[in-house]
């Protein structure tokens, strides 16, 4: 993972990391703090904390507390940027990102793989306030992103890899084109936690929805923008606390408490999720193992040069010979992997994701019905043997409806 041969390893730091640094007695974690109103000793006092608005001083509930400082400092370590904001939903901090670097009048470019509620924003409320937007192939050559520009183009975005179809981005390539016209590059990283620095490729914010592998134990929904300098730093800061974004105590403690088994978690994981898929990848029933950490998959390339992992989201594409129906009977008959959304919990988990894809550039991209699943922390043999029974089903229902002509084609069109 992310280990500087120059100072204490990974593992260590997130020991370290989000603690007191005193030497004073103690405990182990933060305690929890909760707070609305802060008291001043003096109007004088009062007024110089409020001077200082990018700082993590006490001033008011709203600008965090102890608990969100320490949570705050942790995730900028692990990103590898200069500050963190924590707000309360991973949706939260994408259109947080989006009202800091996007104005009326501007227009910003979009990986049509996005995270389909980002999606949902930017064409409505964005469009609303004068944003337009364009949306590119994820994996668009320098040159083509080059031509896609405008003179307006504010923002570039990126989500690497993308939503359910798992498309790895060239996040340098971005950075390179959008600093060079003048534009901000900002990424969800949320896949990449702890894999992808993302400053170390140009980013200008990066975005995590904690409430995955960050919270871990999905009993909690959290949001992180982290900046790669001072002046990224005061824009994403300010456009948080104008627009009143705030999180629970309660759950950036339950976030500290979680990060501690971080790496543990991500490592067991992934070396499960790679089993997992390169098991699908042998299914007669399978024709693609969207996974980029699998060698020969889409990405790959990409993903071995810049990332250090893996995590255990990915989907497989269905032979064209089975239909939605067929794979809603698979899913159904599966006894260990919980039918949901989200992912990064400690749980296994699978949707058919038809439904939750919206491709406005690249529609029809894959000819088969899409699954994807998060891999958790069960034994990966009582998994495959699941899967496996949940395949039989599948088969048996394809046979079952042999007089229907022809399955119905994936939908890419609904949201
Ligand atoms: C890539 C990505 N970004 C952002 C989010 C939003 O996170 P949250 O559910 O915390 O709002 C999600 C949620 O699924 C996601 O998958």
């Amino acid at each position: 993972m992310q280990d500087d041969p120059e100072g204490p390893g990974f593992g260590t730091r997130l020991v370290q990391m989000g603690r007191p640094r005193s030497a004073a007695q103690t405990f182990v974690n933060p305690p929890l703090e909760r707070g609305s109103s802060v008291l001043f000793p003096s109007v004088a006092a009062r007024d110089a904390t409020r001077a200082r608005p990018f700082d993590q001083v006490l001033t008011y509930g709203l600008k965090g507390g102890p608990t969100h400082f320490h949570l705050e400092d942790a995730v900028a370590e692990i990103e590898g940027g200069s500050r963190s904001q924590i707000v309360s939903t991973g949706l939260a901090a994408v259109t947080a990102a989006l009202m800091a670097y996007l104005r009326g009048g501007q227009h910003c470019l979009v990986p049509d793989s996005v995270y389909g509620p980002t999606r949902t924003f930017l064409d409505g409320m964005g469009a609303g306030f004068g944003i337009a937007t364009t949306y590119y192939p994820p994996t668009i050559d320098e040159g083509g992103l080059r031509a896609m520009m405008r003179a307006n183009t504010a923002l570039v975005y990126a989500e690497s890899p993308g939503s359910h179809t798992m498309e790895v981005q060239d996040v340098a390539m971005l950075a390179r084109v959008a600093h060079g016209a003048g534009a901000r590059l900002v990424l969800d990283n949320t896949w990449g936690l702890s894999f992808f620095r993302p400053f170390d490729h140009g980013v200008d914010c990066s975005i995590q929805a904690g409430t995955k592998y960050l919270g871990g134990h999905s009993d909690l929904l959290l949001g992180a923008l982290t900046t790669s300098d001072d002046a990224n730093w005061q824009r994403v800061r300010s456009t948080a606390t104008t627009l009143g974004h705030y999180a629970s105590p309660d759950d950036c403690w339950l976030a500290l408490r979680s990060l501690r088994t971080l790496r543990v978690r991500m490592q067991e994981q992934m070396r499960s999720g790679l089993e997992v898929a390169g098991w699908l990848r042998g299914r007669p029933e399978v024709i693609e193992v969207l996974h980029p950490a699998l060698p020969g998959a889409r990405g790959h390339d990409l993903w071995k040069r810049d990332f250090s992992g893996a995590a255990s989201l990915f989907s497989v594409v269905l032979a064209p010979r089975f239909d939605h129906d067929d794979l809603v009977a698979m899913i159904d008959a599966l006894r260990l992997f919980g039918i949901g959304a989200s992912w990064g919990g400690f749980e296994s988990l699978v949707l058919p994701t038809a439904a939750l894809i919206t491709r406005t550039v690249e529609a029809g991209k894959f000819p088969g019905q899409i699954m994807r699943l998060h891999v958790g922390l069960e034994d990966t043999r009582d998994l495959i043997a699941d899967l496996e029974a949940g395949f039989e089903v599948l088969a048996r229902h394809a046979a079952g409806r042999a007089g229907r002509p022809h399955p119905t084609p994936p939908d890419w069109t609904g949201q």
